[in-house]
């Protein structure tokens, strides 16, 4: 059925049959996490929801796990979201699903959030080519994409209920632009809006961010479904524009209730408050046909409610499906998918520090340690967690390759958390090391055995990580357990140390000096071990650049005050208004570790001087690229513009452009970046958005700090 015959379906529509459309129900198969029944009479069939944005998780299935969002993001290469988008929707379809619950993209404002890992940058440009190039991948296999989780949802603490206190030139400039992006330059179908408030109004309420600029001004025009539980009110919520109440209805009729071991009762679970009341349920069903024949609501709002689901259904040909049938097709677990897998978590590989290790010799012999380094280290806790069909694990990508390869343990191994814990039920994806090795085994987790394998070595790979999850942030930003001492001892008794960070966002590194590399390979999904190994080897160059700056400790961030994080009063303020992450860092001067887009290749690359074209409003700057190394690489050419006299006090430099190029020894290309007008722009609340008469500089280089080349420019 086309778009066209929308309006009149939904005129044949009883008030009732309207509502069963705008909240979830539970699902008779219990195969999907959110459930909007069909209306057969009609021939609409299910909407069919599954998580998450790293590979599907589909309930009691496996699937193709991806690398993190935020590895993803370290590869600055917007081609590998798109694929990996139509992957997942392939798969998803394999599982019978039509909507996809991702991506997430919101901004890593906290370095603390145990959601980063889900997560791009702590850049918008950045953040807004992932966003808008994922989705398109989702749905060019007809499968419903869904931004989440709009907006401003940067920090797990209190999620429920903390209130952002943030101006509107910091949403505009700085956390709307990638649900922009989904939006305006891929059409997603599907918004979920975010637990939290926002000045102090909840999202699924909120008129303003919901109505005026998602639906008006940025002219979204498919569905804003709530997060789980995350609906505030009935008629609030009817009239500020949310469309579909997820899941619905309360934790008791879900399919995890049906996952609780026998003797709970789940009516009777009172939930850690990292999680809502999810007792409630059907906000949209009973209260809501009640206001409307009290007049509270017009029916004309329910109307354009299911017209948007219905549009959107039709456009993706799910009302040509037959409602009794689950749309198929798609494909799971393909070699496909698993080469996209490996190459992602390559390809999103950052290489921090290199004193001359890296690669590998063959013939070195090789000591692995690490608590957890026969475990896969998939991704973080929570609603993105995936059941891989295969898996390969730093030992076993090294014991593939060295012609000597010992591993110790050397500490106790790092617990990994899981939303799934407050449930009780089995819904977590994986066992820990931490739960299978015990720990009293004390041949198992021996500090001088990993001390005797580091000295008795050629070189000792040390794997660490930090352990983030859904529905709760880091106390602090060390390494867990005893690593750092791993690290040191190790490091101190090795005659050469590389270090391996399997983290979802910035962490301390205090032994940093001791170490000859550092490899940052995120949560590296099922292909972890082989991607490890080509790198290390230099099978493969590490293609990353960082996504977010690397401070020295947790106090250089701008969030470190505690009403700015973890908020104070159920209120948290975005005081830094404009200047997070390098925005902040230059513009206090302060140096990072690593900042914001630094990685290393095992190639190296010379600029040449830069030109800049204009045409019409668009300025092309181009750069000649030479490989002066011995090795192939890979080159991320960053852009960024700095306003030489701002009129209000802007960021001293901001990614406006990047391109990302391949280079043999010796080749030498000329790479070119356009920027349009809105490079050159910031937002003033009275005049909207402004490009005023003046010079500009842009910045060309390879991180925000390591600039290469400078050329001025003056926009009229
Ligand atoms: C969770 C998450 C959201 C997820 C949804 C369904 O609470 O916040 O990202 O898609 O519920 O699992």
């Amino acid at each position: 059925m086309t778009q066209k015959r929308v309006p009149s379906l939904v005129a044949s529509l009883s008030l009732d049959e309207k509502l069963r459309l705008l909240h979830g129900a539970t699902n008779p198969d219990g195969s999907s996490v959110g459930y909007v029944p069909p209306v057969p009479r009609v021939g609409v069939p299910a909407l069919r929801m599954v998580d998450g944005p790293m590979g599907i998780r589909a309930i009691g299935g496996s699937a193709t796990a991806f690398p993190a969002s935020v590895a993803l993001a370290a590869s600055w290469n917007p081609r590998l979201a798109r694929e990996q988008g139509a992957s997942m929707a392939r798969e998803a379809r394999a599982h019978g699903q039509n909507v996809l619950l991702g991506p997430g993209m919101n901004i890593i404002r906290v370095p603390h959030c145990g959601r980063n890992f889900e997560y791009y940058s702590e850049d918008p440009y950045l953040s807004a080519r992932f966003a808008a190039a994922s989705v398109d991948g989702i749905q060019s296999e007809d499968v419903i994409a869904t931004a989440k989780h709009y907006v401003a949802n940067n920090q797990e603490t209190n999620r429920y209920r903390v209130s952002a206190a943030v101006t509107e030139r910091a949403l505009r400039e700085i956390y709307l632009p990638a649900f922009r992006a989904a939006v305006e330059e891929a059409d997603v179908g599907a918004v979920m809006t975010a637990y939290n408030r926002v000045n102090g109004t909840h999202m699924s309420d909120h008129r303003t961010l919901l109505r005026d600029m998602l639906k008006d001004e940025f002219g979204f025009d498919g569905f804003v479904m709530s997060d789980w539980w995350g609906t505030e009110s009935s008629v609030g919520a009817a009239r500020a524009g949310l469309d579909v109440e997820m899941p619905g209805i309360p934790f008791e009729e879900r399919v995890l209730a049906e996952r609780l071991p026998e003797e709970v009762d789940p009516s009777t679970i009172d939930f850690p408050d990292t999680l809502p009341d999810m007792h409630e349920g059907g906000l949209f069903g009973e209260p809501l046909r009640e206001a409307v024949e009290a007049g509270a609501v017009d029916e004309a709002v329910i109307d354009e409610k299911v017209r948007r689901i219905l549009e959107t259904m039709a456009r993706f040909e799910l009302l040509d499906t037959d409602p009794d049938e689950e749309r198929r097709g798609g494909e799971l677990d393909t070699p496909e998918h698993r080469q996209l897998a490996r190459r992602i978590a390559i390809e999103g590989t950052v290489l921090l520090k290199n004193e001359g290790v890296l690669p590998l010799d063959e013939t070195a012999a090789i000591a692995i340690v690490g608590p957890n380094a026969d475990a896969t280290k998939l991704g973080g806790g929570g609603s993105s967690e995936v059941t891989p069909f295969r898996r390969t694990t730093p030992v076993d990508g090294l014991r593939e390759r060295a012609t000597e390869c010992r591993f110790e343990r050397g500490v106790p191994p790092i617990t990994e958390s899981s939303l799934f814990d407050a449930f009780g039920t089995e819904d977590r994806v994986d066992e820990s090391p931490a739960d299978t090795v015990d720990t009293a085994d004390a041949d198992d987790v021996s500090l001088d055995a990993a001390v005797e394998a580091a000295d008795g070595a050629d070189c000792v790979v040390v794997v660490v990580q930090d352990d983030t999850t859904e529905s709760e942030d880091r106390d602090d930003l060390r390494l867990p357990g005893q690593q750092d001492e791993l690290v040191r001892a190790v490091a101190d008794a090795a005659e050469r140390s590389v270090v391996v960070l399997r983290t979802g966002g910035p962490v301390e590194l205090p032994w940093i000096d001791d170490v000859d590399a550092v490899l940052e390979t995120w949560y590296a999904g099922q292909a972890e071990g082989e991607a490890l190994a080509a790198v290390l080897y230099g099978d493969a160059d590490p293609g990353g650049r960082l996504p977010f700056t690397f401070g020295r400790r947790a106090d250089d961030y701008p969030t470190t005050a505690p009403e700015r994080f973890p908020g104070t009063n159920d209120g948290v303020d975005y005081a830094e208004g404009v200047f997070v992450g390098y925005r902040y860092f230059d513009r206090e001067d302060a140096a990072p570790l690593f900042p914001f887009g630094h990685g290393h290749s095992y190639a190296s690359f010379e600029y040449g001087e830069s030109a800049v074209e204009r045409d019409g409003d668009e300025v092309t700057v181009t750069v000649p690229v030479r490989n002066v190394g011995t090795r192939p690489g890979k080159e991320v050419v960053q852009v960024y513009v700095h306003d030489e006299d701002p009129p209000v006090p802007r960021p001293p430099r901001e990614l406006k452009g990047f391109e990302t190029v391949r280079l043999d020894p010796e080749e030498r290309r000329r790479v070119s970046v356009t920027l349009d007008r809105d490079a050159f722009a910031y937002y003033d609340e009275d005049e909207g958005w402004v490009v005023s008469e003046r010079r500009f500089t842009l910045l060309v280089g390879r991180s925000a700090r390591e600039i290469r080349d400078r050329v001025s420019v003056t926009i009229e």
